[in-house]
């Protein structure tokens, strides 16, 4: 008897050989006898709660935990069986760990952390810096004494639970709806507060990624969402520590589902940064927000995880929009099957290797340099899937502006020449320059300076690669204004661009 293999859930049912096939189709009959007497486990059978379908792809799906509510039997029963990762819901907030300054508490946030731990569960922490749930004398502080108090509670809270905890919340909702930062007493000790909060952070346990958290930031059009995108790029191309970005992904209280969230995934994510839906909840629970939300998780390889905000309605913080995914009385509502379905029927997920240390690029054929357009001049260098032209906003001179995709107009600030020497230069003396050599760094323009993140390669099979990097030119969009990048060649029509005669 021939054991029948594991099949890889995220395995493409398309790909699979005829030749399997057929050896299938000749066991067919040995099966069907079998089958009468033993139960033969099925490697593709749907998974039957919302952690181990999330597993399948390499994923979590978590929930808010309450301490309080540790002792309600009908509470932990759903959510040791649903759920394998753990957020606190107010636990691990500044209020909660430091409620005298230099004085910690932990009480409570270790109930949960043994509490999850107990069960296998993995605990994101939530939160060390934010406006909100501070504690009166925190509230009180400003300037360096509230920076230093800042510095101190990270450094606190993080060291008692070093090499415990998988993700840190660091930073959570700084930014205002416009895009501009928040106007906190956190804000006000200086526009640097981030970074240096991260840096400490990283300092204090390098073991735990480390996000920036906010809401309202699942549109990509949306200015807020800009906003911290900016922040992100910057901190990637200066080498700030963070890794990834949470998405409150709260679809209430007035807010729902944009067509474009799985853009403001990816887009992330091409930062360099890991995404992840940090406290879901949706106005009465609609099945296709639901649905939704978690097919665009699924789309995108370093979407590495769902966290519901509570797990019955009558848990969540908006009980009135009864927006979770089992009602009161613990049984599961329909947006439950309509996650679970997204869940099970996901590809593989998240992967190492989408890591954006990862230091050479593959690419499908490997490209050879080609030579100098025999215009011998500037040329336009043109996006064969938009059409559209490399261009610098509003003609902009400074060092560090980063270069787009525009309408072709032939100007000054769309005029390249490829030198000898590999630059592509504009206005005569700036180069096209890539700001970091990770995926998702920045194309921007620069002075040029001889260094080789601002020599590329013009090969012969459409693409530019960053000699520093061996990345390509990439867009993720074909629209007016869509930011250039550099990214892992993948041999797909957003990377292929050519110089032309103007
Ligand atoms: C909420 C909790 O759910 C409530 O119990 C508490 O009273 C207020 O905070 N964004 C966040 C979460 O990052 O910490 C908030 O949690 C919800 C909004």
């Amino acid at each position: 008897m021939t054991a029948r293999p594991p099949a890889h859930r995220g395995e493409d049912r398309a790909t699979r050989r005829p030749l399997r096939t057929a050896l299938l189709i000749g066991a067919t009959t040995a099966v069907a006898a079998l089958t009468a007497m033993f139960v033969i486990p099925d490697a593709n059978a749907a998974a039957s709660t919302l952690g181990a379908a999330a597993a399948q792809s390499g994923r979590y799906f978590g929930t808010a935990i309450a301490a309080g509510k540790l002792g309600d039997s009908a509470y932990t029963t759903i959510a040791a069986r649903e759920f394998n990762m753990v957020t606190p819901e107010n636990e691990m907030k500044i209020d909660a760990t430091e409620p005298q300054r230099g004085q910690f508490s932990f009480g409570n946030a270790d109930q949960i952390y043994n509490w999850a731990t107990q069960r296998g569960m993995k605990v994101r922490g939530h939160t060390l810096a934010w406006h909100s749930q501070q504690p009166g004398w925190m509230q009180s502080l400003s300037g360096s004494t509230l920076r230093q108090a800042m510095i101190d509670h990270i450094n606190g809270v993080m060291a008692h639970y070093k090499g415990k905890l998988a993700y840190w919340d660091v930073v959570n909702e700084a930014f205002n709806e416009d895009g501009s930062r928040r106007q906190s007493n956190l804000q006000g000790t200086g526009n640097d507060w981030i970074e240096v909060a991260f840096r400490t952070a990283r300092a204090a346990d390098p073991s735990v990624k480390l996000c920036y958290n906010d809401y309202n930031i699942e549109n990509w059009s949306y200015a807020k969402t800009q906003g911290v995108y900016n922040m992100i790029r910057d901190f990637k191309s200066r080498g700030v520590p963070i890794d990834c970005v949470g998405l409150q992904t709260h679809f209430t209280g007035g807010s729902s589902l944009p067509g474009n969230f799985q853009t403001t995934l990816s887009s992330f994510a091409a930062l360099g940064v890991d995404v992840a839906l940090t406290e879901v909840d949706v106005t009465n629970a609609s099945t296709s927000q639901y649905a939704g939300l978690t097919q665009a998780c699924m789309n995108v390889s370093r979407c590495v995880g769902i966290t519901v905000w509570g797990v019955r309605d009558s848990d969540s913080w908006r009980s009135s929009e009864s927006p979770l995914l089992f009602n009161g009385s613990g049984q599961a509502k329909a947006a439950y099957s309509s996650v679970l379905n997204a869940l099970n029927a996901a590809g593989p997920g998240p992967s190492p290797s989408a890591s954006s240390s990862s230091p050479a690029p593959s690419t499908s054929s490997s490209p050879s340099a080609s030579p100098t357009p025999s215009t011998g001049g500037a040329s336009k260098i043109v996006g064969s899937q938009s059409g559209r032209c490399i261009d610098v906003p509003n003609s902009s001179h400074n060092n560090g502006t980063r270069v787009q995709l525009y309408d072709c107009h032939g100007l000054t600030n769309q005029q390249w020449t490829y030198t000898a020497s590999r630059q592509l230069q504009v206005y005569g003396s700036m180069c096209l320059d890539a700001a970091g050599s990770g995926n998702g760094s920045a194309v921007q323009i620069y002075s040029c300076n001889g260094q080789t993140n601002q020599q590329w390669n013009v090969n012969s099979n459409g693409t530019i690669t960053g000699v520093q990097s061996g990345r390509c030119i990439d867009v993720w969009s074909t629209a007016n204004g869509a930011q250039v990048q550099i990214y892992d060649c993948s041999g797909q029509a957003n990377q292929q661009f050519r110089l032309a005669a103007l």
